[in-house]
């Protein structure tokens, strides 16, 4: 017995006693959690056997431009939301996924410093969400941090783990797939019932968080999901004048409306939580608009997939692969593209309040 537990404690000690210098000594550089669908998700799906492949993005077309042109499990042609984020705070990416940590035998300390994604594709606020593609519900994902943070403690104390996360940034990214499906299932749930639900699920999830200690949160509502190429292929008398699914971005509306305000709320009552919401809405919608002067010269069509605006079918080996990548706001029917992203990512850091409030990112991870 006590011949296993010895290595098993100092190899736990020296994975968690070799974060604590970084994240105490490199003030410039905070630690960061990741929670979320596929808009974040950096490689968790590939990790879990029994993930179904629309969960997952481990194939090529997908990472074509990523360093060294390998798929890594992300749905972009390089990097995503999660490692434009990461970058911006100095770090190279995202950190690695959570499920990856965990199998490593070694050298967790180097990795763990950074922070951890949890994100994984598919996944909502409910639990519901994606439950048929066996994905890591945010639920799930908010008990993997648990299980971290009660290591964490373990080692270095509750008082240090605390001024460890309260300097964390927690970024959030969730909610078009809970839209999805409200959609797919032909729900014949009032639109107002349904946002109610959604954001009943975000305060479950934002006070669990806090009650774990998460005091910094940079979330992201919903784009104007309608525009996804997928959802542009519904009947012609569904679509609005910009060719997108009206119905399905006036809920992205009430989305970010009602999550607006429940935040203000929350943080209300939660004293020590500072935040900053992106609207997703407005930097997607105001791109498409202001097309044909946006960076952008197609922002209908995905660059990678078949059929109709590239929209029928996933990204995957055998799908038409656009040349120009940069060229495109979206890379698969879903999925915005690594330009996309780094943008989105830039005007979440230092927009103006039309795109993120009260404060932006920089002001949110530079205060006390
Ligand atoms: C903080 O991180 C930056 C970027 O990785 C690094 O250059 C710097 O040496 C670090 N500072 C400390 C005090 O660890
Ligand atoms: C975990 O690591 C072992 C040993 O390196 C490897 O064989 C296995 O495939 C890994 N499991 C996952 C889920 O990556
Ligand atoms: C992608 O992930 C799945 C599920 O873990 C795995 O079975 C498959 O081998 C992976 N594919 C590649 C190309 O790594
Ligand atoms: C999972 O459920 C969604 C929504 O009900 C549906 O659109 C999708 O096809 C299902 N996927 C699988 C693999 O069963
Ligand atoms: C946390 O500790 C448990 C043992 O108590 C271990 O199984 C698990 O892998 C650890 N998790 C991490 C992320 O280190
Ligand atoms: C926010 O608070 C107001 C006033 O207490 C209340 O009417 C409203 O329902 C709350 N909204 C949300 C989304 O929590
Ligand atoms: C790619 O997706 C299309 C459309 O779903 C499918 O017909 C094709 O078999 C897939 N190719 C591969 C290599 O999985
Ligand atoms: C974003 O926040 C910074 C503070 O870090 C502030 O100086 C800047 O004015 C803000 N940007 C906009 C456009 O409001
Ligand atoms: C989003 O953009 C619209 C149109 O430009 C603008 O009227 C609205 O105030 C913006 N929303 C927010 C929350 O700033």
């Amino acid at each position: 017995m006590a011949k296993t537990f010895i290595p098993w404690f100092l190899g736990l000690f020296f994975l968690l006693a070799n974060i604590v210098p970084h994240l105490a000594d490199n003030a410039t550089l905070p630690t960061i959690f990741i929670l979320g669908d596929s808009t974040a998700d950096v490689g968790t799906n590939s990790f879990i056997p029994e993930t179904e492949s629309e969960a997952r993005a481990n194939f090529s077309h997908n990472g074509v431009d990523y360093p060294n042109g390998i798929p890594t499990g992300r749905f972009s042609n390089g990097f995503n939301s999660a490692d434009h984020i990461a970058k911006l705070l100095g770090f190279k990416r995202s950190p690695p996924p959570y499920l990856f940590l965990l199998n490593q035998t070694s050298g967790h300390h180097k990795l763990l410093h950074r922070g951890v994604n949890f994100a994984s594709g598919g996944s909502g606020l409910l639990d519901t969400t994606g439950s048929n593609l066996s994905i890591v519900t945010l639920s799930d994902q908010i008990g993997q941090f648990t299980a971290l943070r009660n290591n964490l403690t373990e080692v270095i104390g509750q008082e240090s783990t605390e001024t460890t996360l309260s300097k964390a940034l927690f970024f959030i990214s969730v909610g078009s797939n809970d839209i999805f499906d409200y959609f797919n299932t032909r729900s014949t749930v009032p639109i107002e019932k349904f946002i109610d639900s959604l954001m009943s699920a975000y305060t479950t999830h934002i006070e669990a968080l806090y009650n774990l200690g998460a005091r910094k949160f940079g979330i992201i509502s919903v784009a104007s999901v309608g525009c996804c190429p997928a959802n542009r292929l519904v009947p012609k008398n569904l679509r609005d004048k910009d060719g997108c699914f009206e119905a399905m971005n006036n809920v992205a509306l009430a989305f970010q409306s009602a999550l607006n305000t429940l935040l203000y709320n929350i943080s209300s009552q939660l004293s020590e939580m500072k935040y900053s919401l992106g609207n997703a809405y407005n930097m997607t919608i105001d791109v498409i608009h202001n097309f044909p002067d946006s960076k952008f010269d197609n922002v209908d069509t995905a660059c990678c997939g078949t059929g109709t605006l590239n929209a029928e079918g996933p990204c995957n080996k055998t799908a038409a692969l656009c040349p120009d990548r940069r060229k495109y706001l979206f890379w698969d029917y879903f999925h915005p593209t690594q330009k996309a992203a780094c943008l989105a990512a830039k005007t979440l850091f230092y927009g103006p309040p039309t795109y993120v409030s009260p404060i932006n990112f920089s002001q949110l991870v530079n205060e006390n």
